[in-house]
């Protein structure tokens, strides 16, 4: 236990307030994501709580804007100030944001890093002022002085992502009875950025649940490319996800009788770039037509709008407004003296120690269930998902 404050503001009513709060807004929100510090609570009084800083990765991805949103809304809620910011996919904005929140008198951090890797010295300088870190979503690797990691479970998100594709394929029925269906199937493989702890396990949870069918020859992959190294997208990044896939057409599928019949991918940023690589080279339709079928991750509205209309398969809902909700409990039982609660204590080692980690359930969206998952949860509206923009 590093932190030495306690915070009679952040006591349980207003944490009831809070997760209350969280679960209430969608991803869509009608606020302008904030780009800089903010430091008040909502009333604009002044915040009892002391000061949280929140460290996120980009705007460029819907989830990261509705997490830090979140986790900001429910900490004022509870009485703490808040200094929020998005570092642009950029390592070294996110370390000086990070230096700084320490000057400006961070009693916690909740950092979902870029590089699971860069972090140290801040880590180390947060250690020695007595700040509890929170890893969230992603893990922040060898360093010592990570205190918690919230998140949900990666590796049981890389087994969905394949199931789904086995599903789109029909290998698979959506209670995840083997159907028959021998193939042979034509599919190409993607992994997240190799720098994000989670995306060696959503590959290792999908590889393990694909790699049966490619030995027994129901899936076949006419690119070869069956490495994490090659699969990999630095920063997933959208366009560098399509390139791969115009490259993967080009070298394999171009000129010859093959077919891509379906893609694994880790993140619908992904998913979008390969669908447009694959629409530039003549497939079009739906799945049902015989568009191959593609995973993906995080329900992003482009994409659950996708799903709806039959042209990307699935993808994961990891609801951030749960996740956020556990990363605010984590920090008010720290600032009130306290341990938080893990559920793992086992899976996720950042190289230096075991990190305890509270994991978080996702489901799988299909078409079928986009409004019982996303609409009547409130995450996403009916109108949005018609038009796929977030309102
Ligand atoms: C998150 C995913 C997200 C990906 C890209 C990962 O660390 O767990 O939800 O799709 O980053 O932002």
């Amino acid at each position: 236990m590093k932190a030495k404050k306690y915070f009679a503001a952040a006591a349980g009513a207003a944490l009831a307030i809070s997760l209350a709060a969280c679960s209430g807004s969608g991803a869509g929100s009608e606020e302008e994501p904030t780009s800089g510090a903010t430091g008040s609570t909502d009333s604009g009084e002044v915040a009892e709580g002391g000061l949280v800083g929140v460290a996120m990765p980009t705007q460029t991805s819907e989830r990261w804007i509705a997490d830090g949103e979140a986790v900001e809304k429910g900490l004022q809620d509870a009485g703490y100030e808040v200094e929020l910011q998005f570092a642009n996919d950029d390592i070294p904005t996110q370390s000086q944001q990070i230096d700084q929140m320490i000057t400006n008198g961070a009693e916690a951090l909740i950092i979902a890093a870029i590089d699971g890797t860069a972090l140290a010295s801040q880590l180390d300088a947060a250690a020695a002022a007595g700040i509890p870190v929170i890893s969230y979503d992603r893990l922040i690797r060898d360093s010592e002085n990570v205190d918690f990691y919230v998140t949900f479970d990666n590796y049981q998100v890389g087994v969905q992502q394949a199931t789904s594709l086995l599903v789109g394929l029909g290998v698979l029925d959506k209670d995840g009875a083997e159907t028959g269906e021998a193939g042979p199937f034509n599919v190409e493989l993607f992994a997240g950025s190799p720098d994000d702890n989670n995306a060696t396990f959503f590959w290792n949870g999908a590889m393990d649940t694909l790699q049966p069918y490619i030995d027994s020859g129901v899936l076949t992959v006419p690119s070869g490319q069956t490495d994490f190294d090659q699969a990999a997208i630095l920063r997933w990044q959208q366009e560098t996800a399509q390139k791969r896939m115009e490259d993967i057409l080009t070298s394999t599928y171009v000129g010859t009788d093959l077919q891509v019949d379906g893609v694994l991918s880790p993140y619908d940023g992904l998913s979008r770039g390969i669908i447009t690589a694959l629409q530039n080279n003549g497939y079009s339709g739906t799945v049902a037509d015989g568009f191959p079928a593609i995973s993906g991750q995080d329900a992003e509205i482009a994409s659950v709008k996708l799903i709806a209309d039959d042209v990307q398969f699935a993808t994961i809902f990891k609801d951030t407004r749960k996740l956020a909700a556990q990363a605010i409990t984590a920090t008010e039982a720290y600032l009130e003296g306290g341990e938080p609660e893990a559920n793992n204590t086992e899976d996720y080692d950042n190289g230096v120690k075991v990190v305890p980690s509270f994991l978080l359930e996702s489901d799988i969206v299909y078409s079928d269930n986009i409004e019982s998952l996303l609409v009547d949860s409130g995450y996403w509206t009916a109108e949005e998902v018609a038009s796929g923009v977030a309102e």
